[in-house]
């Protein structure tokens, strides 16, 4: 794992300079060490004399055409760079501590966390986050687990936006992939973007912290946390729910889980995650489709249970009842836009809902008037 290069700080704030100032003061020790080394190093070059410096090399420092000066510059500008790489490393070995700052300062009183992962072309303005978060503000009572909720961004350009509009955001960038546009629906792309999470999910749960798993493209109109069952490590929502919560042949849908951090959820994740190695060129939940009946989940003791549509509803099976309904998923859709249009519809449909007279409430009157454009 890789911070996404030193130069991320842009849009950060001051907190987050601070931070950089510890990692700094942290690592000072070693700096002022390998600056001794280097400045011993320019002593015994220039007592060994002038060097030739190809000409045209470009050396920024340059004052004087060759000579023993540009030596010391060389060297001066390469121990400069080396303390800016060092410092990089330094910043990268630090990510796992970072991300457990990150989760401390998010979670709830029993290290739960609620996680989001974000790309570019779900984090352009008027888009996907901004109709996920004001879920939250419109929901009843889900306000404050805003204050839980950790946005992981996949590229440069979704950890910006995030450091705009909300307080803990977590880069996460994988060498070598570029996850900033919108992944067609099982591209190479999507894939690994797809995976990366589940990796990331698994880490999550080694540092101690039960976490709500949401897509971004969930809306948020009550708290979860009561619908979900004591005894179950892995709770997952449902494109199809077949009104049995222990059933496995239910379809279900890797938008939205809860998962509690312990040895047989961590053991899972590694199965989870191994297991795309069997299955290549299948997504997570297609793979979780594949290996939910292995009997390796009984000898883990993985206590699997699925969500009802009731409560976590979607546009394959919406909730019916407005009056229980905690989330609803833009599912069964593909398209950046028709998501787009359908999310706020759902945002409409509920304010219109919230709005009623509690008599009509009551009655079971609200309706949905999604699946409309991702029919
Ligand atoms: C240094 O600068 C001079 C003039 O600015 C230029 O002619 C020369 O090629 C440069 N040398 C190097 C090593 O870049
Ligand atoms: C909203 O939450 C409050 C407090 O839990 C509850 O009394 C009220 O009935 C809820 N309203 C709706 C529309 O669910
Ligand atoms: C996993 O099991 C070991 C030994 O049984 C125990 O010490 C440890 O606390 C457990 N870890 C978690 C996260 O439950």
């Amino acid at each position: 794992m890789k911070s996404p290069g030193c130069g991320a700080a842009a849009g950060a704030t001051a907190a987050d300079a601070r931070r950089e100032f510890g990692v700094l003061r942290r690592y000072h020790k070693p700096l002022i060490f390998l600056i001794a080394v280097g400045l011993s190093l320019t002593l015994i070059y220039r007592a060994a004399g002038p060097a030739i410096i190809p000409a045209g090399a470009g050396n920024p420092f340059n004052r004087t055409a060759g000579g023993p000066l540009d030596v010391v510059d060389l060297v001066s500008s390469s121990i400069f760079s080396f303390a800016i790489s060092i410092l990089c490393i330094s910043h990268q070995e630090n990510e796992g501590e970072r991300l457990g700052r990150i989760l401390k300062a998010a979670a709830m009183e029993d290290n739960t966390v609620i996680l989001t992962t974000l790309n570019a072309a779900w984090a352009s303005e008027n888009s996907i986050v901004d109709v996920f978060l004001e879920s939250f503000r419109l929901g009843n009572g889900t306000r404050w687990l805003l204050d839980h909720l950790v946005i992981v961004a996949f590229d440069k350009k979704a950890y910006t936006r995030c450091v705009a509009v909300h307080t803990h955001c977590f880069a996460l960038s994988t060498e070598g992939v570029d996850f900033s546009g919108e992944e067609e629906f099982m591209s190479d792309g999507y894939l690994k973007m797809m995976w990366r999470r589940i990796d990331f999910l698994r880490l999550v749960l080694e540092k101690g912290h039960n976490f709500i798993f949401t897509d971004t493209d969930i809306m948020w109109f009550r708290n979860p946390l009561p619908r979900f069952f004591l005894d179950g490590d892995f709770q997952i929502a449902c494109d199809q729910f077949n009104g049995n919560p222990f059933d496995r042949n239910n379809r279900p849908n890797g938008g939205f889980n809860y998962v509690k951090s312990n040895n047989r959820t961590i053991s899972f994740y590694k199965f989870w995650y191994l297991s795309r190695e069997k299955h290549p060129r299948y997504h997570d939940q297609d793979v979780l489709n594949m290996i939910k009946f292995d009997p390796l989940i009984e000898q883990i003791g993985l206590q699997m249970r699925f969500l009802s549509t009731a409560y976590f509803g979607g546009l394959c099976q919406p909730s019916r009842d407005f009056n229980v309904v905690c989330t609803m998923h833009a599912n069964c859709c593909i398209g950046l836009h028709r998501k787009m249009d359908d999310l706020r519809v759902m945002l409409e449909d509920w304010k219109r809902y919230m709005a009623m007279p509690p008599a009509q409430k009551i009655s079971n009157k609200a309706s949905w008037s999604v699946p409309k454009n991702c029919r």
